[in-house]
């Protein structure tokens, strides 16, 4: 029987108290054979003997410097021996400690340690009469089963966790059913992973979970060729069907469509202007539904990213470059574009409306904007001109401060600067600072401004909003 088969044990020392006094301790456990097959001094020497003898354990003296103890335990991890290596240490008054058994262990768990390793050991060999390989293969077969309903279940919940409506706002665009499905796509193999990693868990954790007493290792697996191919290529397949899911789901979404109507975007910080093929300029985006739309997309000073959340595609908008973006909006109502990528200070309020109207809701509302945009009253002209470059997005005109200075009661103010000196709030002033906003900066205020107004904005223009800021006493 393989249990009383006595334990081969090879010594490495050139200390003969070591060797004695390891003698010693090794008979006060006596319950279960050992043989000293050898003692050496030294790696070349221990070499031969491991080969011929393939010793159970190999005590190495940790206090003596005439061993190279790094050379043991280099040896010993690179190989696939079975065999256990061990550095130990024998102090004063005979005392044993362990240093090194492929890992740290504690002097108090040394006795344990050593009545373990003299234990019968039955527990994984197949052919112990305590677990015939028939009840062996039969637990494994249940738990087989028990694992894989787990991971079903949990693939289920997690699906249905996921769902669209759930976690999706309402689809509003031609292409957010491409993108929709390639969601669906995702949501059911983050489910079955989430359900493999977190299943075989929670299995383990529960059937196999550390029994009262047990100190014993963990069975040593060396590896299983079939099962590292296996979670290499099956991945690999899914990433690919999944590249190429993407790579169609791309084309059907940038697709050019018969009739499409150009609207350009400018997104600065912080605010989206829209110009329409008839030339109206306004910071609402207006579409009619079912009218396939190109936007042609620039940005005056730094990133911004155009995104419709309902329509789901989305677009960098990048300075000095011309972005497109398609999109077919097939549902009315009213939406919002929020810039989705971090620009700054009021990032998070670069919002623009978005309406989706009838084709001839759409028509009225080009007449409205042809007609309010002239009108003989330059602070009205001045206002729409305000509101469509996004001044308001910063400058507030009921008093409360922004990101910059209120426009209310300014004009004709003693303006106090940040470098202590006073200026009279003219049309001067006014004018200089929206075509070169660091040039006076006020108390109190960080300059953020973009210094592009002058080149966006005619003089006639300019003398607009200026009027326009006059008329708010
Ligand atoms: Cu523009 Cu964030």
């Amino acid at each position: 029987m393989p249990a009383t088969a006595p334990r081969k044990i090879l010594i490495v020392s050139s200390h003969a108290l070591f060797s004695e006094g390891l003698r010693q301790l090794l008979k006060r456990h006596d319950r279960h054979p050992v043989q000293v097959i050898g003692i050496v001094e030294n790696f070349d020497q221990a070499a031969p003997v491991i080969a011929r003898h393939a010793p159970d354990l190999i005590v190495v003296d940790y206090d003596d410097a005439q061993v190279n103890q790094q050379e043991f335990i280099r040896q010993f991890i690179e190989s696939n021996q079975q065999h256990r290596l061990v550095l130990l240490s024998l102090q004063e008054g005979g005392d044993l400690g362990m240093v090194y058994e492929r890992r740290q262990i504690h002097p108090s768990q040394v006795d344990s340690w050593l009545e373990s390793w003299f234990e019968p050991q039955t527990s994984h060999a197949p052919e112990s009469p305590f677990h015939p390989a028939e009840e062996h293969r039969s637990n494994d077969m249940k738990h087989w089963i028990g694992v894989i309903l787990l991971i079903v279940v949990l693939t289920a919940l997690g699906i249905v966790g996921l769902q669209n409506q759930w976690l999706l706002t309402t689809p509003a665009s031609a292409q957010a059913a491409a993108v929709d499905t390639l969601f669906r796509y995702e949501w059911v193999l983050i489910s079955f992973l989430f359900a493999l990693v977190v299943g075989f868990m929670l299995y383990s954790m529960i059937f196999f979970r550390r029994q009262k007493g047990d100190e014993s290792d963990a069975e040593y697996i060396e590896g299983n060729d079939a099962l590292e191919i296996t979670w290499t290529i099956l991945p690999l397949i899914t990433v690919l069907a999944f590249a190429a899911i993407g790579a169609r789901t791309l084309k059907d979404i940038t697709r050019v469509q018969p009739g499409e109507m150009e609207i350009k975007v400018t997104g600065q910080q912080w605010s989206w202007r829209f110009e329409y093929p008839d030339g109206t300029v306004s910071d609402q985006l207006v579409l009619p539904v079912d009218q396939p739309v190109l936007l042609t997309l620039e940005s005056v000073d730094v990133l911004h990213s155009f995104w419709v959340p309902e329509f789901r595609v989305k677009q960098d908008v990048v300075p000095g470059f011309k972005q497109e973006l398609r999109i077919t909006p097939t549902r009315m109502g009213d939406y919002k574009v929020r810039c989705a990528e971090i620009c700054g200070q009021r990032h998070a309020y670069m919002l623009a409306d978005v309406h989706v109207i009838s084709q001839a809701a759409y028509e009225a509302w080009l007449q409205a904007q042809a007609g309010g945009a002239g009108g003989e009253d330059p602070a009205a002209r001045g206002q729409q001109l305000a509101q469509q470059y996004g001044c308001l997005g910063c400058h507030s005109v009921d008093g409360n401060p922004g990101v910059g200075p209120t426009w209310k009661g300014l004009f004709g103010e003693d303006v106090k600067l940040a470098d202590g000196s006073d200026v009279d709030a003219d049309e001067a002033y006014l004018h200089e600072s929206i075509v070169d906003p660091g040039a006076k900066i006020v108390e109190g205020f960080t300059n953020v401004m973009p210094p592009t107004f002058g080149d966006q904005l005619s003089e006639d223009q300019i003398s607009d909003i200026i009027a326009f800021i006059q008329s708010l006493k």
